[in-house]
């Protein structure tokens, strides 16, 4: 989604906006813009389309100067054209805003500022803001972009520089992602710490309300109503080698192929072998707390929503508590029922998702526990949570997520350990848990080895314009998210579907057109499933199968197989989903797909 990056300091502010808004390209966006102070007066420059059409715009008069912002901007408000692309003036033409979020009231203040006589040329809310502001100006910025934003409902994270003021910028934050980054002489703001890694680590996080001010002489944070705050500087443990391909011919490839080590890291220091549990000390709950809950409800949205049904299955199973899995969109806007004995789970890779933090504070509101399951470290959904799991994945940067799915489903793994042993599981049972959970990577390993069979595979089918996903159980969920990995990098449709549900309805669209990927390794129910395949066979379906390794039968009644090695029945999600995020992968590229950005998708999705 949107991402913003600014810079305050002695070096050339263009080339670095350039730098840090390529760095968050994965984000996903459809134009892009700067704005530099030169000295003279403010310069900007925008476009619609990939970045490598802005610096086209910018080749030969590339604005010198030192201090600026960059956008590159995922359409909300009007189509993704030039005009509209960010960053928008106010009404003199002197303040320059970027801005992700969206403004609620955008319409009211336009018609109100309209009367008084501006003149706005875009469709967007973020115009209507710039213009706020310059409403507001009396002398300090700063002081502008407050009053501005103590009348705006709604989202934003926005960065503000003006003409009259060459050594300033003012950034602010509620509801979308911003941090400072505090450099050598310099000071940097982003959406994202991939944006300014490569000339800091160290970084301030903002929180909702917050506003900072940077100056050539340091900065400053404070609220809306001038109260300054205190923060923290914190340091980013990745560097900028775990955001690039390494080789790799696109991110998601590379995501794909590092999950035996994500696997790992996930798992690290928390498996508690002699006595068949887990140690995740980030939860914050003590052993007769977790005994107080009566029920769980697990939030997310997307492929999070996916491993929070596997994260059902494994909690309900082992743990023996009652586990709802609710859309965080649906869960926000409903009257759900949820009390001080309730647990909500929030899983987010991003973990700053609109909806999924919406859903955790709604949570909170109403008097439940709050745990994070996130990958990205100082985000705003853990730093809201109670408590929680940090997935140590290192950064997702293909869109179409893969390694958080699996280090998800890990992290769930280590709660439901935790939560079982207090409840109902064995010692002999968690430590056969533990031991099944340590040969996951080797496991995966394998899999990965014979990456070149599921190539092969969608060389088979690659063509088809549909796909029906099967699964029974806890792989029910890995056909969910197959059939979204196969739907938005290669813009198949797809459905996946419990594979009983079939005979209800979509058995009608079977013919020999209709690929039916049945995940059918060998588990409690799989005699189930075979009947299944079964009934597609006799429908002329053509069934391709991810099997147990010498699973005879299915290897006799599918047209295509991918074998696994063997696991417990509630771990085999994590190893059904690699051959089907290869075969996606796969599939993409030979239709000549964006892998990495999909059409009309974001990275982070921080709007509703
Ligand atoms: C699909 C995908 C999305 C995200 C969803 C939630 O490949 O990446 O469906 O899973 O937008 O995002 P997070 O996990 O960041 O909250």
């Amino acid at each position: 989604m949107c991402g913003i990056v600014g810079y305050v300091g002695p070096r050339q502010a263009a080339a670095l906006l350039m730098e840090g808004l390529k760095r968050l390209e994965y984000r996903g966006y459809d134009s892009s813009g700067i704005a530099v102070l030169n000295g003279q007066g403010l310069v900007v420059v925008k476009q619609s389309g990939k970045l490598s059409a802005l610096e086209q715009q910018l080749t030969g008069r590339t604005p010198t100067g030192t201090v600026g912002i960059g956008h590159t901007r995922w359409a909300t408000h009007g189509p993704p054209t030039t005009t509209n692309a960010h960053p928008h003036t106010d009404q003199s033409g002197k303040i320059a805003v970027i801005h992700n979020g969206i403004v609620e009231n955008a319409s009211a203040i336009r018609r109100v500022l309209e009367q008084r006589g501006h003149v706005m040329v875009s469709d967007t809310d973020t115009e209507v803001l710039a213009h706020l502001i310059g409403e507001c100006y009396r002398g300090s910025l700063e002081e502008a972009v407050a009053e501005a934003l103590r009348e705006v409902d709604g989202a934003y994270g926005i960065a503000v520089i003006s003409e009259d003021e060459p050594d300033v910028l003012v950034a602010a934050r509620k509801g979308s992602p911003l941090l400072l980054g505090v450099g050598e002489g310099e000071l940097f703001v982003a959406s994202d710490a991939s944006a300014i890694l490569a000339h800091t680590r160290s970084v301030v996080y903002l929180d909702d309300g917050e506003m900072v001010v940077l100056t050539r002489s340091g900065y400053h944070v404070r609220d809306l109503a001038a109260t300054r705050i205190e923060k923290p500087i914190n340091q980013i443990e990745w560097d900028l080698a775990t955001v690039e391909r390494g080789g790799y011919a696109h991110f998601m490839l590379k995501e794909i192929f590092e999950q035996p080590d994500t696997v790992r890291d996930t798992l690290r220091g928390h498996l508690l072998e002699d006595e068949g549990s887990s140690r995740v000390s980030g939860l914050n709950l003590a052993d007769d707390e977790i005994k107080q809950f009566n029920r769980i409800v697990i939030t997310a949205c997307g492929t999070s929503w996916h491993s929070a049904l596997i994260g059902e299955y494994m909690l309900e199973e082992l743990a023996r508590i009652p586990v709802d899995v609710e859309y965080a969109s649906e869960f926000r806007y409903r009257n759900p029922v949820v009390d001080e004995r309730t647990l909500v789970i929030g899983i987010s890779q991003s973990g700053e998702t609109a909806d999924t933090l919406a859903a955790i504070r709604e949570a909170k509101r109403r008097g439940a526990r709050t745990l994070g399951v996130v990958n990205v470290v100082g985000s705003t959904i853990a730093r809201e949570v109670d408590g929680g799991i940090y997935l140590h994945a290192g950064p997702e940067v293909g869109v179409a997520s893969t390694k958080a799915f699996t280090s998800q489903v890990i992290a769930l793994a280590l709660i439901t350990l935790r939560f079982g042993r207090l409840r109902n599981l064995s010692i002999l049972q968690g430590r056969q848990i533990i031991q099944a959970l340590k040969a996951l990577p080797e496991q995966i390993q394998d899999i990965l080895d014979r990456a070149h069979q599921v190539e092969a595979l969608a060389e088979r089918y690659w063509r088809s314009n549909n796909a029906l996903y099967l699964g029974r159980g806890v792989n029910f969920p890995v056909a969910l998210e197959g059939a979204l990995k196969l739907k938005e990098i290669s813009y198949i449709h797809a459905e996946g579907y419990p594979a009983a549900e079939m005979k209800h309805g979509p058995i009608a669209l079977i013919d020999e057109n209709m690929p039916v990927m049945f995940i059918a390794p060998k588990d409690a129910v799989h005699g189930k499933i075979v009947s299944n395949m079964e009934e597609v066979r006799a429908r002329g379906g053509q069934v391709i199968a991810i099997a147990s390794d010498g699973d005879d039968l299915i290897n006799r009644l599918a047209a295509s197989t991918f074998t696994i090695p063997e696991t417990l029945d509630l771990l085999t999600p994590i190893l059904t989903i690699i051959p089907l995020q290869l075969f996606s992968y796969y599939v993409a590229v030979r239709r000549g797909c964006n892998v990495d950005q999909p059409r009309n998708l974001a990275k982070s999705v921080t709007v509703e």
